[in-house]
C-alpha cells in the first residue's frame, strides 16, 4: 500500500500547481496580471498632481512615472536608425557618455528599397534590442510620412512614395521593436510632407487623398502591428495642429483605430493648452525648455500640460475624466515596457552589426548596368576612387537621426579590404561638399578641409582618370543643411558642388565608368546615357562601406528596388504652384496654407498615369542575373476574392532575387484613378535555373478607392487589370477581370 504522506505530497504539488501563491505586492506592479486591471488600479492611487505629472517632460527626452508608487519614468530615444547619444538633462549638448556608441542600421529609405519584410522584422528587433539594453522605453521611429516631393529633407527617414510598401513594411518594424518591451512610437502623424516652414504650414487635404495616400502605413502600424505610441507632427493639418487635431487624433486614431495607446507630441509641437487638453495628446514633449519657442532652465511646469492643466482642472475647465485617459494610456505604456515582461536587449553584437549590413546591402539598387557591374580589375591594374561620398562618414548628421556609432565603415576603406593586393585602389577628391565633421557635438575625427580649388579638384580627377582601368565615382548628397537633413528641404534634384560636370568630364576619359550616388532622396542623373553603370546607395550606417563593396564586387547580388520615382527633373512633379508647394500665406493670415491639389497623384501615381517619362521608375532595380515572368493568370477566389499566379524564373547564370510587383488598375471608375497601383510584392531568391510559381491575394479593398461623401472604401464593379511586372513601368503580365 502506498504510504499516506507520499499521497498528501502529492495533492499539496497539485495545489501549489494550481493556485499559485499570490504575489506580494500591489497588482498593478504584478506583471503577469492582466492589462487594464494593472491601469486601474494603479490610476485609483494616483493624485490628480500625479497624474498630470505623467503627461509632460521632466527632461530633453524623459517624461514622469510616480515615483511615490515605485512607478518608473519613460524614456524616449531617437530613432529611427540607431539609438541616439546621450544629451544632458535639460540641455542638447552631447552628456559624454563613452557607453552610448550604438550600431548605426541603414536610413529606413534604404530598409524600403530592401522591399523585404523579412529584413524589416530583423531591423526592428535588432534596434528594439540596442534600445532595451539602453534602458529606453520608447522609440522615436519608425517614419512613414509619404514622399510627396522630392525635395522633402527628411525623404531618408521615411519608406518611400508607395502606401502599400511602407505598411508592409513598418508592421514588421513594429512589431520586431515591441518584441523587446520597448514602445514604436510610429511618425510624424500625419500630413507631414516637408520640412521648410514645417511648424508654421497647414497642409490642407481631401479626406480620399488622406485615406487612400497618406494615413494607410499609420493605420497598418497601429492595427496590425499593434503600435504603442503615435507621435504628432509640426504642421497643421486642416487649419489645426497635428500635436492636437482633434479630427487626426481622437476621430480616426483612438475611435476610428482603435488606439490604446500613447500620443506624444513632436519635441516642441503642442500648441495651446486647451486643444492640448481635449484634442487627443497624452504627452508633450519639447525641443526648447519651456516647451515651446524659448530657452528657460528646467521650467518643464510650464508646459501647456503642466501647471496651465492643473490650473483648468482646479476650476473646471478641464475634467479628470479626460485626464484618466490620458494617464491610463501612459501607465499603459510603461507597464507594456519598463514594467512588462522583463527582457534585457543587447548593444552592439556582432549580430547587429551583420543586419546592419545584410539590409545595407539588400537596399542598394541597381539602376544601370551593361555588364561593367560586378567590377573586374585586371591583377596590378588601377581602380580610381573619385568622389567625397567614398571618403566622408555619413552616420553622424540629418537632424534627429543624428547617430553616435561604434565604428563606421567608409567605402573607400571597404574597397582597399577588397583590392588591396590585387589592384591600385587611388581616391580623387573631385569636389568639396560638405566639409561638417561635428553634428550637434559628435565629431567623426575625420579631416575634411581641402585646399585645392574647384578646378584643380576637376582636373586632377580627370588627370588620375586617364589610365585608370575603372573610374568608380561615389558622391551624391550628404546629411547636411539643405541636403538630406531634418529641418530644411532641398532646392532642387540636381546633384550639389558641380557633380554633374565632373561625371560628364571623367565619363570623356575613363574606359569604363560607374556612378554610385549616395543619397536619401531622388536626384537627377542627366548624364546616365555617358556611363556604363549606375547605383543607387544610401546612408548605410555602420557597415555602409562594406554593404557598397559587396554590391559592387559581386559577393552580394543586388536586389534592391526603387522606393521611389527618380524624375528627370523636378519640374515633371506633380507639384506645380506655390499653393501646393512650399504653401502660401495671404494677407491676415497666421499660418502658412500648403494645398494637396494633385490629389492621390503623387509619385509614380502622378508619372504613370500623365505618361511622363521618368530616369527610373518606381520599383525599378537590375540584378547580375536575369529573370523571366511566365504563365501569368488570374482567377476568381471566392465572393469578391482573386487570385493572381505567375511563375519566375532565375535564367541567369547566378543566384538572386527578384521582387516582383503586383499592380492594380481600375479600368472603368467613377472617379479620376491612378493607372496603376501596388497592391502586392513577394522578394524570391531562386539559384541559377529556379523557377517558383507565386500567388497574390486579392480583395474588395484592394480594388478601393476612398469615398469621400460615404466615408468608405468602394469597390466598383466592372473591369479591372491585374498588372505583373518587376517595376511599375516594367509589366510582364496585364491581366483583365472583372468585379461583379
Ligand atoms: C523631430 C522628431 C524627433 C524629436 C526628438 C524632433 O525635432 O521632428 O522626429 O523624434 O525631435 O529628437
Amino acid at each position: 500500500m502506498k504510504s499516506p504522506y507520499l499521497l498528501l505530497a502529492a495533492l499539496v504539488t497539485v495545489a501549489i500547481a494550481c493556485f499559485p501563491a499570490r504575489k506580494t505586492g500591489p497588482l498593478y506592479a504584478d506583471a503577469s496580471a492582466p492589462l487594464e486591471e494593472r491601469v486601474q488600479d494603479a490610476l485609483s492611487r494616483m493624485s490628480v498632481e500625479e497624474k498630470v505629472a505623467l503627461t509632460h517632460a521632466q527632461s530633453k527626452f524623459s517624461s514622469a512615472g510616480v515615483p511615490r508608487l515605485g512607478i518608473p519614468e519613460l524614456w524616449h530615444t531617437d530613432g529611427p536608425h540607431g539609438i541616439r547619444p546621450e544629451v544632458l538633462w535639460d540641455e542638447w549638448d552631447q552628456a559624454g557618455w563613452t557607453n552610448d556608441s550604438c550600431t548605426a542600421f541603414p536610413a529606413l529609405v534604404n530598409l524600403a528599397a530592401t522591399w523585404d519584410r523579412e529584413l524589416s522584422l530583423l531591423y526592428g528587433r535588432s534596434i528594439g534590442e540596442e534600445a532595451r539594453y539602453r534602458e529606453k522605453d520608447i522609440l522615436l521611429g519608425p517614419g512613414v510620412n509619404m514622399g510627396r516631393t522630392p525635395l522633402n529633407g527628411r525623404t531618408f527617414e521615411y519608406m518611400g512614395e508607395d502606401p502599400y510598401l511602407a505598411s508592409a513594411l513598418v508592421v514588421p518594424y513594429v512589431k520586431g521593436v515591441q518584441e523587446n518591451g520597448v514602445a514604436a512610437c510610429v511618425k510624424h502623424f500625419a500630413v507631414n510632407n516637408q520640412e521648410v516652414r514645417r511648424t508654421a504650414t497647414s497642409s490642407n487635404v481631401d479626406d480620399r487623398t488622406l485615406y487612400e495616400i497618406y494615413l494607410p502605413a499609420f493605420q497598418a502600424a497601429v492595427q496590425e502591428g499593434g503600435a504603442w505610441a503615435i507621435m504628432g507632427s509640426y504642421n497643421l493639418y486642416n487649419g489645426q495642429f497635428n500635436c492636437h487635431n482633434k479630427k487626426l487624433l481622437c476621430d480616426i486614431l483612438k475611435d476610428e483605430w482603435g488606439f490604446d495607446g500613447v500620443v506624444i507630441s513632436d519635441w516642441g509641437g503642442c500648441r495651446d493648452d486647451d486643444e492640448a487638453i481635449v484634442n487627443g495628446l497624452d504627452i508633450e514633449m519639447g525641443t526648447w525648455t519651456n516647451g515651446l519657442s524659448g530657452n528657460a532652465s528646467d521650467s518643464y511646469a510650464n508646459y501647456h500640460l503642466a501647471n496651465p492643466y492643473l490650473a483648468r482642472l482646479r476650476d473646471g475647465r478641464a475634467t479628470e475624466e479626460v485626464l484618466n485617459d490620458k494617464a491610463s494610456r501612459i501607465l499603459r505604456t510603461i507597464f507594456r515596457t519598463s514594467m512588462g515582461e522583463q527582457h534585457f536587449g543587447s548593444f552592439n553584437s556582432p549580430e547587429h552589426y551583420a543586419a546592419a549590413r545584410k539590409i545595407a546591402a539588400e537596399g542598394i539598387v541597381l539602376l544601370q548596368n551593361d555588364g561593367t557591374l560586378p567590377l573586374s580589375i585586371p591583377e596590378g591594374g588601377k581602380l580610381l576612387v573619385v568622389g567625397e561620398n567614398a571618403y566622408k562618414m555619413m552616420v553622424v548628421g540629418g537632424g534627429s537621426s543624428n547617430l553616435k556609432t561604434k565604428y563606421e565603415i567608409i567605402p573607400l576603406e571597404a574597397l582597399h579590404e577588397v583590392f588591396d593586393g590585387h589592384a591600385q585602389v587611388v581616391w580623387e577628391r573631385g569636389y568639396v561638399g560638405d566639409t561638417t565633421t561635428d553634428y550637434n557635438k559628435v565629431v567623426t575625427g575625420q579631416d575634411l578641409s581641402e585646399s585645392r580649388s574647384a578646378g584643380q579638384l576637376l582636373s586632377d580627377a580627370v588627370q588620375a582618370a586617364q589610365d585608370a582601368d575603372c573610374v568608380l565615382f561615389i558622391g551624391g548628397l550628404n546629411k547636411s543643411d539643405g541636403q538630406d537633413n531634418e529641418g530644411t528641404d532641398r532646392e532642387d534634384i540636381v546633384l550639389p558642388y558641380g557633380q554633374d560636370t565632373l561625371i560628364e568630364a571623367l565619363a570623356a576619359v575613363a574606359k569604363k565608368m560607374v556612378v554610385v550616388n549616395i543619397s536619401g532622396s531622388p536626384v537627377a542623373m542627366p548624364w546616365a546615357p555617358k556611363v556604363n553603370a549606375i547605383v543607387q546607395s544610401w546612408y548605410g550606417g555602420s557597415e555602409s562601406g562594406h554593404a557598397l563593396a559587396d554590391v559592387l564586387t559581386g559577393a552580394v547580388n543586388p536586389s534592391g528596388k526603387l522606393p521611389f520615382t527618380m524624375p528627370l527633373a523636378l519640374a515633371d512633379g506633380p507639384l506645380k504652384t506655390e499653393r501646393q508647394y512650399p504653401g502660401i500665406r495671404e494677407e491676415g493670415q497666421e499660418w502658412w496654407q500648403e494645398y494637396y491639389d494633385e490629389g492621390v497623384f503623387i509619385g509614380y501615381r502622378w508619372y504613370s498615369s500623365k505618361g511622363i517619362p521618368v530616369q527610373f521608375p518606381f520599383g525599378h532595380g537590375l540584378s547580375y542575373t536575369t529573370f523571366s515572368l511566365s504563365d501569368a493568370a488570374v482567377k476568381a477566389a471566392g465572393k469578391d476574392r482573386f487570385t493572381v499566379t505567375a511563375t519566375l524564373t532565375n535564367t541567369g547564370s547566378v543566384a538572386g532575387a527578384e521582387v516582383v510587383q503586383l499592380y492594380i488598375s481600375d479600368v472603368e471608375a467613377s472617379v479620376e484613378r491612378p493607372v496603376k497601383e501596388l497592391k502586392g510584392f513577394q522578394k524570391v531568391y531562386l539559384k541559377p535555373g529556379e523557377s517558383r510559381k507565386l500567388s497574390f491575394s486579392l480583395g474588395r479593398k484592394d480594388l478601393s478607392f476612398f469615398d469621400a461623401s460615404k466615408h468608405e472604401w468602394v469597390a466598383e464593379a466592372g473591369a479591372f487589370k491585374a498588372l505583373v511586372g518587376t517595376s511599375s513601368e516594367d509589366i510582364a503580365a496585364s491581366l483583365d477581370f472583372s468585379l461583379r
